[in-house]
């Protein structure tokens, strides 16, 4: 097992990457405060590791809260039915909750710790490759609204994040490739290197080789913790995550939730990126060139939907959450490696990457 921490203040947290953790109870106990704990995950993953977890909480009178399972069941009317079943089961400020699941479970869950009797401690148990190397860590959490992805939340950072690379076992392919996305995009913000590394052992990632998931998860947390660490409420820095997330957030509400996975329309989404940088010549067409050479080796889609318009994407890009007083930053290019946040792109080069010229 490998442990990074999240280094802030008194809210520091570890996160435990490796096999097997599920059955290792000392890694959670010393987080879990009260005597309660509720278990929030999906009808999918439910069947799958619920039991397990079960038992490393059995010293702990627990209420499990089965969710639909789908990113169009990322609403606050569902969110609302955590809060129900853990108000019926007399749940206190003391109950510990833990998001057993992927990244859906995982910001709905979180956004339960964050409110319920306003505030109460959780661990993230990911499940996908996605949720182990981005969305369990850092505490971004909340619900989608029908005008725009991840428009209601809060920052709430959990007390654990517990990562069984065992888990993946179960996940299947186009998922796996979903959370390389994320995994790609680390390499693309601030780690030539990584980048390297990714290109000659992505046949190795694929066909799911424990060593080479276990080194890009633990990579892939090492930027996130550090990032989360030194901006934790994104007042700089931390918007580079965002690369490619502004298309594809566009692309996600688009579409209609649940249409694209999310990993896929970052995929897009960070080519977009890519090709605006190129238009102002940030970066060349044989940086562009490697950018979807290495997501088509992922096996990620590399095109936009046809089915969506530049004023479609122009319409949902403009309630990002990276819009300030009516000017939207967006996370590009310098290099291949390199990524900036900027408010200074040319809006005749956007307009051109959305209309595919
Ligand atoms: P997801 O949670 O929908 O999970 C994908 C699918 O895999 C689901 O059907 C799920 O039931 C299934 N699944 C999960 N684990 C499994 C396993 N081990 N075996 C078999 N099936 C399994 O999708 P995701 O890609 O994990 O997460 C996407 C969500 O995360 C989006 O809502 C996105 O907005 C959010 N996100 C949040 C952050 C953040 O910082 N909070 C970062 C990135 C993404
Ligand atoms: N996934 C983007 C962030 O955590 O900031």
């Amino acid at each position: 097992m490998k442990t990074l921490t999240v280094d802030l203040g008194n809210r520091t947290y570890p996160i435990h990457i490796g096999s097997g953790l599920l059955q290792h109870a000392e890694l959670i106990h010393p987080h879990i405060q009260g005597k309660t704990t509720t278990i929030v995950s999906n009808e999918t993953i439910a069947p799958l590791y619920l039991d397990v977890l079960h038992k490393i909480t059995s010293p702990y009178r627990n209420t499990d809260v089965i969710l639909p399972d789908g990113e169009v069941y990322k609403t606050l009317e569902v969110e609302q039915q955590i809060f129900s079943q853990m108000l019926t089961a007399r749940c206190d400020r003391k109950t510990t909750l833990f998001a057993l699941g992927g990244g859906v479970v995982g910001d709905m869950t979180g956004f339960a710790a964050a409110c319920y009797q306003r505030g109460i401690p959780f661990i993230q148990v990911p499940t996908t490759l996605l949720a182990m190397v981005d969305s369990s860590v850092g505490g971004k959490t909340g619900v989608n609204h029908p005008l725009g992805k991840n428009m209601i939340g809060a920052f709430y950072q959990p007390q654990c994040v517990l990562i069984d690379i065992d888990t993946l076992d179960t996940l299947d392919d186009q998922q796996l490739s979903a959370g390389l996305a994320e995994v790609i995009k680390y390499g693309f913000i601030r780690d030539l290197d990584f980048l390297n590394w990714l290109d000659q052992n992505m046949d190795k990632l694929l066909q799911r080789d424990k060593t080479a998931l276990r080194y890009a998860i633990y990579r892939s947390c090492q930027h996130k913790a550090e990032i989360v660490a030194a901006d934790e409420r994104e007042a700089g820095q931390r918007a580079l995550l965002n690369l490619g997330h502004t298309f594809g957030h566009a692309i996600e509400t688009g579409m209609g939730y649940g249409k694209w996975l999310h990993g896929e329309a970052v995929s897009v989404g960070m080519v977009m990126a890519a090709e605006l940088s190129q238009k102002m010549n940030w970066i060349s067409k044989e940086a562009v060139q490697r950018v979807k050479n290495l997501l088509l080796k992922a096996k990620l889609p590399i095109e936009p939907p046809k089915a969506m318009s530049a004023t479609q994407f122009s319409d949902l890009m403009s309630v990002d959450k990276k819009v300030q007083d009516g000017v939207l930053s967006l996370i590009l290019m310098k290099s291949y490696g390199e990524c900036i946040v900027s408010r200074d792109f040319d809006p005749v080069a956007l307009q051109a990457v959305l209309s595919r010229e």
